[in-house]
């Protein structure tokens, strides 16, 4: 089916999409990620940073459809804050987050099980939002809460008022960059392998945070090196990256910050400026494209290819779908996995 779609010439496959839309009207809420390709985030009626996302699916009780353009854990939190009567939808259902699946529930239990036993109970256990809903509700279940990169600082502090240690999946290097921002110093804090839990409980004892060894390939793939090769060619430059990447690129770079932020600061840069970004390569892209006053490019060329994925075909085959009283690609959350989930995520839109 998704070939007929591919045939179409592209300006009737865009004409079909907005027919669609139209058509569905507010039964219908089109939601995208700052990483999507532009000829799919044109669609989205809504377009922001995982956390803004998120709110914005918690928000919408009158649409029955979310179509989600993003990866996996996205449509997944919107499908678990959403009202049981609405239904999200992932348009390719092979978009999923590598890093997101480093850390299985049964993994993170065995963690949580280890270190709890060890600080006699005063651990609590923080996920990204980029994980897996089993790992979100064992959050939920256990006091703890889900954070993004653009609240993960608060998120941190809240826990670490409440309990003496923090546990945190699945993405090692935000871990390591919001507890150095909040003041924990390096050697407090450790690393879970769960490859390796004997010698991750070993290393644990002396640690306040504890950092699962999970990464993202696009956001590692930057280095201290580029950042030195580009000051090299523009003394000038402002370098600006995610917390993704490894501390020791966050510290050369001037700035780091969610995607929402990237797009905050590069929008309130003078004209003239330099920005060399250190993000999904969509995304930088959009935004040299929007300030042509400003000398804008990548830090090194990066691509989500997960989140690349979604087409404007993938979009109109789910529009035609739907418009024909068919839903496919439908997103959803085992009950018992989404109520723990959902208070882990309410826990986290209730923190400031
Ligand atoms: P943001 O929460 O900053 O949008 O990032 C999501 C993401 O997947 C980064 O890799
Ligand atoms: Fe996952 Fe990295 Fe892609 Fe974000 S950019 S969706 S963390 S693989």
């Amino acid at each position: 089916m998704l070939r007929d779609y591919e045939e179409l010439p592209t300006d009737e496959l865009f004409a079909r999409i907005r027919r669609a839309k139209e058509q569905l009207g507010d039964d219908l809420i089109i939601l995208g990620h700052h990483y999507q390709r532009d000829d799919v985030l044109q669609f989205a009626d809504f377009r922001g940073d995982s956390l803004e996302l998120a709110q914005i699916a918690a928000q919408q009780h009158r649409a029955r459809y979310i179509i989600f353009c993003g990866v996996d854990f996205m449509a997944e939190t919107a499908a678990v804050l959403c009202a049981p009567d609405q239904t999200v939808i992932l348009p390719e259902a092979e978009a999923f987050c590598p890093m997101a699946m480093m850390s299985t529930g049964d993994e993170a239990n065995q963690a949580w099980e280890m270190l709890s036993d060890l600080w006699g109970g005063d651990l609590l256990p923080i996920t990204y939002q980029n994980s897996l809903a089993e790992v979100k509700a064992l959050c939920g279940r256990k006091g703890g809460a889900v954070c993004t990169s653009a609240n993960a600082e608060p998120i941190f502090r809240w826990a670490l008022a409440q309990k003496e240690h923090l546990l945190f999946f699945p993405d090692e290097h935000l871990g390591r960059n919001t507890a150095l921002a909040i003041g924990i110093p390096e050697e407090k804090i450790a690393l879970w392998d769960p490859a390796d839990p004997k010698m991750s409980l070993k290393r644990a004892p002396g640690a306040k945070v504890v950092i699962w060894k999970g990464m993202c390939y696009v956001h590692t793939r930057f280095t201290v090196a580029h950042i030195h090769e580009i000051r090299k060619r523009h003394r000038d430059i402002m370098i600006i990256v995610h917390p993704e990447c490894p501390a020791e690129v966050v510290r050369a770079a001037d700035q780091s910050g969610s995607t929402s932020t990237i797009i905050r600061v590069v929008a309130a840069a003078a004209p003239g400026a330099k920005i060399a970004i250190g993000t999904e390569i969509n995304l930088v892209q959009r935004l040299a494209d929007k300030y042509p006053d400003k000398t804008i490019g990548p830090l090194a060329l990066s691509l989500c290819r997960t989140m690349h994925l979604t087409t404007p075909q993938h979009l109109y085959a789910v529009l035609d779908a739907l418009t024909a009283g068919r839903t496919v690609d439908r997103v959803t959350v085992s009950p018992e996995i989404a109520r723990w989930a959902r208070i882990a995520l309410e826990r986290m839109l209730t923190v400031k």
